[in-house]
């Protein structure tokens, strides 16, 4: 039914990226573990790829429980909780115990038991942010369980884990007390009936912190991960793929913005004052009207003109190109004056190219690699903010993507 599915998170994982969790597992290992083992998919590719590992699992839903026993009669899958039920490892099994997941992004209603768990396994976290999501309690006691024999934990987390702000602490914590090897973001569209966006988090649960991080993102299509970046990163940083994309090209810029002789400025006025003042002035909710990037701005009567320069205005001519500074729902696309003159609000960047570096500039913006840029530089936990010298700092996109060494 739609309902159970909705509610025990019960969309399983397609076989490539079911492969590329298994293939994680290392040589030598005795036990796996699948704390919500569904249809069994993933311990079935365990099964394919290490033929003597024994496989363990729980799976809270009988039907599914039943379907994914009977695909693999070896594996000992029991029926219920896999955050409460005892597994039973026989003791041939135990000595070296790793776990795949692709839990459930639900919300659950928290036992002392779970709570327990999240302790235990994050125990410089105290928030509350968090606390009801289920996936955390599985990403939990799969290192509990990992731990114990030094183990691999290879799991699949919402991709909010990599770059939201509800599981930082566990972010950090997790990077602060074992060792992440690697963080890939697998696309959204693998999973068919999902909205979700992912990360791969494979974590070595035998140390405990994390040194060299690889990010990458995984295409299903070739079905190959590309590299973006491999190396320090601290506890709590942003893993998405994106973000660390931006980082990466602004590392490795040959030119910025600033070495072609380009003027920024913010305005002066507030939205507020231009208002009480009945002073038409460019706004961000203003740049969102542009069209293919060009936007026609008020032209100042002579009065407004005079005025403006008065107040000391920054004014906005033909030819600038105007990006928001702040904001929580404004559009973040650098836009060109298409015609027409007027004040900025202390909103909206002014950004003035000598003439023969226009082109250049103007394909910078348009670069894929510029999203990017933006997300790994804009700060800000409500609104987001770009400062001046940030943007200073832009890297002058030329061309494809480089492959971090
Ligand atoms: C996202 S699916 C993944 C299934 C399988 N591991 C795979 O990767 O294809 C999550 C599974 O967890 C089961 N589930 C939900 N809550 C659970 C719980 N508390 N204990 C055990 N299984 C649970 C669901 O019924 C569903 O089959």
């Amino acid at each position: 039914m739609k309902s159970t599915r909705k509610a025990l998170g019960q969309y399983m994982t397609p076989g490539d990226v079911a492969r590329l969790m298994a293939s994680y597992i290392p040589a030598g290992t005795t036990a796996v573990i699948d704390l919500a083992a569904g249809d069994c998919s993933l311990l079935r590719a365990v099964a394919a790829m290490h033929s003597s590992v024994a496989l363990y699992g729980c799976e809270i839903d009988d039907a599914i429980h039943r379907k994914g026993q009977s695909s693999l009669p070896a594996a000992r899958i029991r029926s219920g909780n896999g955050l409460e039920v005892r597994l039973q490892i026989r003791a041939a099994d135990n000595s070296q115990v790793s776990v795949v997941a692709n839990p459930p992004y639900t919300e659950t209603e928290v036992t002392p038991s779970m709570t327990r768990l999240l302790s235990l396994a994050f125990p410089d976290v105290s928030t509350k942010l968090g606390y009801k999501r289920a996936e955390l309690y599985f990403l939990a006691r799969s290192l509990l369980l990992a731990r114990k024999t030094g183990g691999i934990v290879s799991i699949l987390m919402p991709m909010g884990f990599g770059d939201g702000d509800i599981y930082r602490y566990y972010r950090k914590s997790l990077m602060a007390n074992y060792a992440l090897l690697e963080a890939i973001e697998v696309q959204a569209r693998v999973f068919g009936q999902t909205e979700a966006r992912t990360v791969l988090l494979v974590i070595d649960t035998s140390k405990s912190v994390t040194r060299k991080v690889e990010i990458s993102r995984f295409d299903a299509e070739s079905g190959k991960k590309a590299v973006i970046y491999r190396g320090h990163l601290d506890a709590g940083e942003r893993l998405d793929a994106r973000y660390q994309e931006g980082r990466v090209f602004a590392a490795s810029a040959q030119c910025r913005l600033a070495d072609l002789g380009v003027t920024i400025v913010r305005g002066r006025v507030s939205y507020k004052e231009s208002r009480d003042l009945a002073m038409p002035a460019v706004h961000t909710s203003d740049l969102s009207r542009a069209r293919r990037g060009k936007l026609d701005i008020e032209v100042q009567t002579k009065k407004n003109a005079e005025e403006n320069a008065f107040f000391s205005e920054i004014v906005a001519e033909t030819g600038d190109i105007l990006l928001s500074r702040t904001g929580t729902r404004v559009s973040w696309k650098p836009i060109v004056v298409k015609s027409g003159r007027a004040p900025i609000t202390d909103h909206v960047f002014r950004i003035r190219v000598p003439a023969k570096q226009k082109q250049r500039v103007a394909r910078a913006f348009k670069h894929p690699a510029f999203e990017s840029w933006l997300a790994s530089v804009s700060k800000g936990v409500c609104a987001t903010v770009i400062t001046k010298k940030d943007l200073m700092a832009m890297p002058i996109f030329e061309s494809t993507i480089k492959q971090a060494a």
